[in-house]
């Protein structure tokens, strides 16, 4: 149950991309799970609160991570020594095939919920395998974390290996309706999400039966778009009727328009892609160290924000090593500025303010009204102590905020509340 409730301490939120909201010593009112706005002296209304002073140390909106895969978290760290498509075939699908066996998903899958439930993340938008039943196992460990979380069984019928493929589109389609028969009503924090993995391993009878099961159970969707160049001359060649690889999905039915979207990565769009994105109102996972090990390339997040593209960051665990939100901040500003150097210097890059922004408000905005403390939002928050981060001066709460993001780890994380209930 969602608690009335008050947070002492000092209290930094997105007021848009460019400004960072700073309480010193603030009061953030909770109230029935929502914000109930952040003040510099409690009102008087809510001073019968119970409140939680939690000192000298920081407190931020929880952080959303749009796009991560929950069976790769046991190779992370291993293995970076490839491109997408081969990296695919000789690390991802042989660890994504094991978790045919339950009991690897439990303890696998155990590793990812504990570690997951201790980090900054409150929201995440997570791809299993296409395995319903570890699908189940790691949903139920999800929501025993207390994260609001959507989760996706993975589709995947063509140009996959034997030992980690789905029969054809009428069987994958037959595992993807008994999943969410299976889960329907069980879980308040955990939602099913479907998930094809991208168009190289989804078959276009899978795709239109895909769409009806979207519409049937009214699901929202994520999948990969325009990571790498190789990639996408194979989705070229496999749907030539497609004008780019974002018009495959869009063909049919499944790329925004109606239908809530992520699409991970969107390092390489065309104009016309970039456009459609905006008109269908996709959201991008912004995937920066993921992009980076895999050599994928720098996705032009400047571009994506100047044409109100809605854009949030993702960790892409395990192109992306590990679960920190704050780790991906700080990426997606050190790859923003290799982009400008060697790209376009036309281009700003991203500042320390907007990459908070898109890990809280940005990734938040596809849960909702999430990620800020504005009045209204769901009141999600974490602690942050960055005491043994030692300095030789005091400094600042957005000085200590913007090294937080640099120097933190989850040791550094004291307390977290979803919707206005604590985890720990
Ligand atoms: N494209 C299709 N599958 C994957 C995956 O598992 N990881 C990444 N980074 N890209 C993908
Ligand atoms: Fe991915």
């Amino acid at each position: 149950m969602a608690e009335n409730f008050v947070l002492k301490g000092n209290i930094c939120y997105s007021q848009d991309a460019q400004t960072l909201k700073i309480a010193e010593q603030g009061y953030a009112v909770c109230m029935d799970g929502r914000s109930a706005g952040v003040y510099r002296e409690l009102p008087e209304m809510y001073a019968a609160l119970p409140l939680t002073d939690y000192g000298d140390r920081l407190i931020v909106p929880g952080l959303v991570d749009l796009h991560l895969h929950a069976p790769q978290y046991s190779f992370r760290g291993l293995g970076m020594d490839l491109e997408l498509l081969e990296w695919l075939n000789t690390r991802t699908f042989p660890e994504e095939a094991k978790y045919k066996d339950n009991e690897y998903a439990k303890k696998a899958y155990s590793i990812f919920a504990d570690n997951m439930k201790r980090s900054a993340t409150t929201r995440a938008c997570i791809f299993a395998t296409l395995h319903r039943d570890a699908t189940e196992i790691l949903m139920d460990l999800m929501e025993e974390t207390g994260l609001k979380t959507m989760v996706g069984k993975v589709n995947m019928d063509r140009n996959s290996p034997d030992f980690l493929v789905e029969e054809g589109p009428e069987a994958s389609a037959e595992e993807t309706i008994r999943w969410l028969e299976d889960i329907e009503g069980r879980y308040k924090n955990t939602m099913p999400i479907l998930t094809p993995r991208f168009i190289p391993t989804c078959s276009d009878e899978l795709m239109e039966r895909l769409k009806e099961i979207q519409a049937r159970y009214d699901l929202p969707m994520q999948s990969h778009l325009s990571e790498n160049r190789g990639e996408i001359s194979w989705v070229q060649e496999l749907c030539p009727w497609s004008e780019f690889y974002g018009d495959a999905y869009d063909h049919f039915g499944l790329f925004g328009n109606g239908v809530r979207t992520i699409m991970a990565h969107c390092v390489w769009p065309s104009h016309e892609e970039v456009s459609r994105m905006r008109d269908n109102g996709v959201f991008v996972a912004h995937c920066p160290q993921s992009n980076t090990n895999l050599s994928s390339g720098i996705a032009p997040v400047r571009t994506y924000l100047d044409q109100g593209i809605r854009v949030g960051l993702g960790t892409d665990v395990a192109g992306g090593v590990g679960e920190s939100i704050f780790r991906a901040m700080a990426d997606a500003v050190q790859v923003s500025k290799l982009r400008w150097r060697l790209v376009d210097e036309s281009l700003k890059p991203l500042t320390v303010e907007e990459a908070f922004y898109l890990g809280t408000v940005g990734g938040g905005a596809f849960f909702g009204k999430v990620g800020s403390f504005e009045e209204g939002y769901e009141f999600d928050a974490v602690v942050l102590n960055d005491q043994s981060l030692k300095h030789p001066q005091p400094l600042g709460v957005k000085e200590r905020l913007e090294r937080f993001i640099y120097l933190s780890d989850e040791r550094h994380i004291d307390a977290k509340y979803v919707s206005g209930s604590n985890v720990f």
